[in-house]
C-alpha cells in the first residue's frame, strides 16, 4: 500500500518558509502547459487539483488490493474493508470528530446536505416550521431545504447580509423563534469568501431555538483547521474533490444522537441488519446511511488527502492563501475599472481567498474566455448563488479562488490578464 503523506510536508512544516515550489513539485497537473502557457489554475473553489500521493493511492487500491469492502472474508476484500475504514478514522481526526461512527461517507456536500434535509429534517418538520439559512449559500443548501418545505409544509428563510457581503448577525438573530427547526449555511462563501464565525451563529441558535445549526464546510476544509467540536454545530458538510482528494466521496459528519435517531436516507445492501418482506432492519451510524457498495478506492484516497494537507499544516495553508488574497486585494483595489464584490475585510478570519470581480464593460464570461487564451483558469458564471447574485445586483462575477499551491506570480498573471480584458474591451 501506499506511504501515507509527501515527506515534503514534514520538511515544509519544519522548515520556517512555505515552499510553494515544493509543493507544486507534488501536483502533476501544475506543469501542464495550456493554450502555449504554464497553466495558472484558480477555479479552486470549483475543484482543486490532486497531489501525486492521492493518485497514487486511489490506482494502487484497483491495482492491488481492491475488492467490495464490508462483504467478503477473503484476503482483499478484509484488506479493501480495512483501508476504507481507517480513511473514515483520518476524516474523523481531521475534522476533531469524538467518534469516527459520527462520520458518514457520501457522494459529496450536496449528497450530505439532501441526506440531512431528508433524514433529520422530513420526519420532524411541520407545518408553519422554518428552515433558516443565509443570502449567500450555495444552491446545494437551499434547493434540499425546499425540497423537503414542499414535502412537508414547513418554509425556508434566509437571513441578510450586510452590504459588505458579511451576514448580518443581529437580524440573523432577529429571525430566529420558537418554530426554526433548523440552520443552514456555509462556513466559507464560494463565491464571496466570506468566513461565517459559526460558533457565534450556533450560541444565538441555541439560546432562542431548538434547531440543528447545518454546516456547509464545502470551502472551509481545504484552507483552514475545523474542528467540529470547537463550532459546536450538529452537522457539518464536505467534498473530497475541493480539498485535493477524489471526487465523488465527501463527507456528512452529524452527532452520534442526532445521527442515531435518523431514519435511513437510501435503502439497500450493507445498511442492514435483516431483511423479510414485511419489514427491514437498519445498522447503526455510519453504516445505516452508506446503502449500496461505496466509493472505496475515493474514499481511501481522502484519507491521504487528509494526511497531505495535515503534513503541510492548515495553519501554514491558510496564512499562505491568506498572502496572496492580501496581495491580490492590493493590486485590485487601485483598478478603477475592476470592482471585487463583498468587500468583506480581507483580515484575518472573515475573508477566505476567494475574489469574486466585475469589469466594467466586459461580460464575466468573455473575461474568463480571454483568460483561459493565457493559461489562466478562473471561474465565470452565477457560481450556483442565483439568490446571493440577486442580492449583489448581478447576473454574474468573475471569481478567482486560490489554493494552497498558488503563487505571488499567478496573481500577477491574473492581473496582467485583466489589464488585458481591458485593453481589448477598452
Ligand atoms: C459552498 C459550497 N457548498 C456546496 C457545494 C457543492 O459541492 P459538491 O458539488 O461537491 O457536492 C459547493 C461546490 O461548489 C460549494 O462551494
Amino acid at each position: 500500500m501506499t506511504a501515507p503523506a509527501a515527506a515534503v510536508g514534514n520538511e515544509q512544516r519544519d522548515s520556517a518558509a512555505f515552499d510553494v515550489e515544493r509543493l507544486r513539485a507534488c501536483f502533476p497537473i501544475l506543469e501542464r502547459n495550456v493554450r502555449g502557457h504554464r497553466l495558472v489554475y484558480l477555479d479552486n473553489a470549483a475543484s482543486a487539483q490532486r497531489p501525486e500521493v492521492v493518485i497514487e493511492a486511489v490506482s494502487d487500491c484497483y491495482r492491488t488490493y481492491y475488492a467490495n469492502a464490508h462483504r467478503g472474508v477473503h484476503a482483499l476484500s478484509e484488506q479493501s474493508t480495512d483501508a476504507y475504514e481507517a480513511a473514515r478514522g483520518k476524516l474523523a481526526r481531521f475534522i476533531g470528530a469524538p467518534d469516527s461512527h459520527e462520520v458518514v461517507f457520501t457522494r459529496g456536500t450536496t449528497e450530505s446536505l439532501n441526506l440531512v434535509a431528508q433524514s433529520y429534517g422530513r420526519p420532524r418538520l411541520e407545518p408553519g416550521d422554518e428552515v433558516l439559512l443565509t443570502e449567500m449559500e450555495h444552491h446545494s443548501n437551499i434547493v434540499p431545504w425546499q425540497l423537503v418545505c414542499e414535502q412537508t409544509g414547513a418554509r425556508v428563510l434566509a437571513a441578510p447580509l450586510t452590504d459588505d457581503g458579511e451576514l448580518d448577525l443581529d437580524r440573523f438573530a432577529g429571525m430566529l423563534n420558537e418554530r426554526t427547526r433548523v440552520v443552514a449555511l456555509a462556513h466559507v462563501s464560494n463565491a464571496l469568501g466570506t468566513v461565517n464565525d459559526i460558533p457565534a451563529v450556533v450560541e444565538l441558535t441555541r439560546s432562542r431555538s431548538d434547531a440543528a445549526v447545518v454546516v456547509d464546510g464545502a470551502q472551509a476544509v481545504p484552507h483552514m483547521a475545523v474542528d467540529v467540536a470547537a463550532l459546536g454545530c450538529d452537522f457539518y458538510a464536505f467534498s473530497g474533490h475541493k480539498m485535493y482528494g477524489p471526487g465523488g466521496i465527501g463527507v456528512l459528519w452529524g452527532r452520534h444522537e442526532l445521527l442515531a435517531a435518523m431514519p435511513p436516507y437510501h435503502g439497500g445492501g450493507a445498511m442492514i441488519t435483516r431483511v423479510t418482506f414485511e419489514r427491514s432492519g437498519y445498522m447503526a451510524p455510519p453504516q445505516r446511511f452508506e446503502a449500496g457498495t461505496p466509493a472505496i478506492a475515493p474514499a481511501i484516497g481522502l484519507g491521504v488527502a487528509v494526511e497531505f494537507l495535515e503534513s503541510i499544516g492548515l495553519e501554514r495553508i491558510e496564512r499562505h492563501e491568506h498572502e496572496l488574497l492580501s496581495h491580490t486585494m492590493e493590486v485590485l483595489n487601485d483598478l478603477p475599472w475592476v470592482n471585487v464584490l463583498g468587500h468583506a475585510s480581507n483580515a484575518g478570519p472573515v475573508r477566505a481567498a476567494v475574489v469574486s470581480l466585475v469589469i466594467d464593460g466586459a461580460h464575466p464570461h468573455d473575461v474568463a474566455t480571454i483568460l483561459d487564451e493565457q493559461g489562466i483558469a478562473i471561474r465565470a458564471g452565477h457560481h450556483c448563488a442565483q439568490p446571493l447574485m440577486d442580492r449583489l445586483g448581478v447576473p454574474a462575477t468573475v471569481r478567482a479562488s486560490f489554493g494552497m499551491y498558488n503563487t505571488h506570480e499567478e496573481v500577477d498573471l491574473l492581473v496582467s490578464g485583466l489589464h488585458e480584458v481591458r485593453r481589448i474591451f477598452g
